[in-house]
């Protein structure tokens, strides 16, 4: 059963603010977005038309939970971005912070580039499920530990096309 949590037009705005704030902390300079597929394409998306400066976007993809709710605990990149990111303002792009695992693996990887900054934008965060101590820079909503869809975000493949972020109450088959 799906139960909603935030509906299109909370979602629409706080992608705005968002996208207003990184406009504001990078004004006057250009920004890369890297967007971790598959889960943070329709955010990438609509915060990209929210930022207002010169930006570029690429893409990454880690290896997934796939069908099983749990994190594996092990992040490996399966496919790399295109664009040279020295001396560049990259801001990872990630549809939710859990463990932490995939963000603190994508930093220590992205940090080795030298990029003149380094940010990260989370639309959601379960904080209290971090098994890593690591941190967002642009957060949309803090939400319990729940397992969510909707909005990029998947149960095994499923749901990633709702408009809206539901909660997924516990009655599908494992
Ligand atoms: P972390 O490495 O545990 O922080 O995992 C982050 C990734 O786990 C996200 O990019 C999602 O793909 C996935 N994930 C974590 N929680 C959820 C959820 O509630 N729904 C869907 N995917 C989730
Ligand atoms: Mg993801």
């Amino acid at each position: 059963m799906l139960k909603p949590l935030f509906t299109r037009d909370q979602i629409a705005n706080k992608v705005a603010e968002m996208g207003q704030q990184i406009t504001h902390d990078f004004s006057g300079q250009s920004v890369v977005l890297i967007g971790v597929l598959k889960g943070a394409c329709l955010f990438l998306s609509d915060l990209a038309r929210q930022i207002k400066l010169d930006a570029t976007f690429d893409f990454i993809a880690v290896s997934s939970y796939g069908a099983a709710r749990q994190s594996a605990g092990e992040v490996q990149l399966i496919k790399d971005v295109t664009t040279p990111l020295q001396g560049q303002n990259v801001i990872l792009v990630e549809d939710i912070l859990d463990t932490g695992l995939t963000l603190s693996f994508l930093k220590k990887l992205f940090a080795a580039r030298q990029p003149r900054a380094l940010k990260t934008a989370a639309l959601l965060d379960k904080t209290s499920r971090r098994l890593v101590p690591v941190e967002g820079d642009y957060i949309g909503f803090q939400i319990p530990d729940e397992f969510v869809v909707g909005y990029g975000l998947d149960y095994a493949e499923r749901y990633r096309n709702l408009p809206d972020i539901c909660v997924l109450v516990n009655d599908t088959p494992k």
